[in-house]
């Protein structure tokens, strides 16, 4: 059973300056909530009990949402209202289930995912990247039924457009087992243009297997000299690990630029 979940949350976001310059990305309000609320009621729905959060010294910030909760306590004390009494029991059904971890150099993803390797009990787990957003669907809800049924990996799959494969991580396809689900043939990381195998792109949802930090462990710096999921996954694939690609039923949305996270909020206004 998938109950643990991960999210680096390190980056700089300097996609989003001048927001960003003391405000980390995902605390960014996103019609009246902070983008990473929507990740964690992904989680919470989709049966997680325990979320890892990667933050940095630079990110201290996302902790303090969580555990600052002193000026709660006083207002909720002084003032008896309602609306507050609610909000802060939010924060601390979060606060029960988030532990933190620390990724002080910008070293990738794989980085990220190292550091939390004493925590992961199980053989699978979840890892959420919080710049993509699916709504209207639970994505890593349909992904753990679909792990529970074939018992291997599985990462959030969507077409994107040929001029911008250089952006994602690119799958090419063994065969299908359904129209949402198909095998992984392979994976590469922001390949050219005239070189990517597809157009259908990583998404940031991915049941990963523990044995991922042995091949994290051993592994060379890639693109841009950061140590990438994405190539330790192939080197998984490469060994006979299956990996199933799985088309996702609900709207993806941006978070990780200017554009995107402005659409996406009006977007998430409307449901
Ligand atoms: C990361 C992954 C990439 C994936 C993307 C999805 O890239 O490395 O494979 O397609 O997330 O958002 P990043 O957005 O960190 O550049």
């Amino acid at each position: 059973m998938i109950k643990q979940a991960i999210i680096p949350l390190a980056g700089l976001g300097t996609r989003l300056l001048p927001l960003t310059s003391v405000f980390p990305k995902e605390l960014l309000p996103m019609n009246g909530r902070p983008g990473i609320e929507y990740i964690l009621d992904e989680c919470i729905e989709a049966g997680i009990k325990e979320v890892i959060f990667i933050i940095s010294n630079k990110k201290k910030m996302i902790k303090d949402y969580f555990y600052k909760d002193n000026f709660y306590k006083k207002i909720i004390k002084k003032k008896g209202d309602p609306r507050i009494l609610s909000e802060y029991k939010k924060i601390l059904k979060y606060k029960k289930m988030v532990k933190f971890v620390y990724q002080n150099k910008p070293l990738g993803t794989g980085d990220a995912v190292l550091k939390t390797q004493k925590f992961i009990k199980s053989d699978f787990f979840l890892m959420l990247l919080p710049d993509d957003l699916i709504i209207k669907k639970n994505c890593s809800k349909d992904m753990i039924s679909i792990h529970k049924k074939k018992k291997c990996s599985v990462m959030a799959s969507m077409k994107v457009d040929k001029k911008t494969v250089n952006r994602w991580g690119i799958f090419s396809k063994k065969n299908h087992i359904n129209i949402h689900n198909f095998y992984i043939k392979d994976v590469i990381e922001k390949p050219e243009i005239k070189s990517a195998p597809s157009n259908n792109a990583v998404i940031g949802r991915y049941i990963l297997p523990k044995k991922v930090f042995k091949k994290l462990k051993n592994q060379p710096k890639g693109k841009g000299g950061e140590i990438h999921i994405t190539d330790a996954i192939r080197g998984l694939i490469i060994e006979g690990n299956k990996f199933i690609g799985h088309n996702f039923k609900g709207k993806y949305l941006d978070c990780g630029t200017m554009q995107g996270y402005i659409n996406s909020s009006k977007e998430i206004s409307k449901i």
